[in-house]
């Protein structure tokens, strides 16, 4: 079991995943604080809707980011926080935050990261002509969407995608792979050395891909 603190700035289809997940009994983990930067968040009424306390910080309150990091690692530790979920929160994270958290923040972002770190990447992949995107989950370093990378899940780009269709094709996998990780977190068997993670009795049943599939050989 895993206290979580989910940090959230729009939609929260990936909150909404972590919820899911947690009352269908798949994940062990309980929902301690939901904040946003963004008070018109739709993340925001989906935790009402659920019961699920919620904190809103206002960037223009604060005179630095660092005072606003502060802030926010406060209510995250006084709600008995101890895993720390971006669910697309659109802000940076300040050393005080990271220091608070060591490696105990985890992020989802839509690109196989390290290719297109960043934003709109689901746009630059299909404008790139990449075959392959998907989705990471990584822990949280000083770094741009550069930490170590927990899991990754792989989808195709199509020929007629537009970024809109390939966004929604990757958002599935997101909402699979998330609770995944953090289950993962929960039951203890992440072990992270250096750059790379560690995933205590996992399978590795990954097989080959290829994008277009021909039928030369
Ligand atoms: C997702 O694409 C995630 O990968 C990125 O921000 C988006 C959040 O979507 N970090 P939602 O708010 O969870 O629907």
């Amino acid at each position: 079991m895993v206290n979580l603190g989910i940090l959230v700035s729009g939609g929260g289809t990936n909150l909404q995943a972590i919820i899911d997940s947690i009352e269908a009994n798949r994940l062990d983990a309980s929902i301690r604080l939901v904040f946003s930067n963004n008070p018109n968040a739709y993340a925001l009424d989906r935790a009402r809707r659920h019961g699920l306390p919620s904190k809103v910080l206002l960037k223009e309150d604060f005179p630095s980011r660092e005072a606003y990091d502060n802030e926010a690692v406060k209510a995250l530790k006084d709600s008995g926080v101890e895993l720390v979920i971006l669910a697309g929160f659109m802000r940076l994270i300040t050393k005080p935050f990271l220091d608070a958290f060591p490696m105990r923040i985890m992020n989802i972002h839509p690109s196989l990261l390290p290719s297109f770190p960043g934003l709109d990447v689901q746009k630059k992949a299909v404008e790139w002509g990449v075959k392959f995107s998907g989705c990471t989950v990584h822990f949280v370093d000083e770094g741009l969407d550069s930490g170590p990378i927990i899991i990754q899940a792989v989808v195709p780009v199509l020929e007629d995608d537009t970024p809109e269709i390939l966004s929604q094709r990757i958002l599935k996998e997101e909402h699979r792979i998330y609770p995944q990780a953090i289950q993962l977190f929960s039951e203890g068997r992440l072990e992270v050395k250096g750059r790379r993670v560690f995933v205590r009795d996992g399978h590795a049943d990954a097989g080959p891909l290829e994008n277009p599939r021909v039928t030369i050989f």
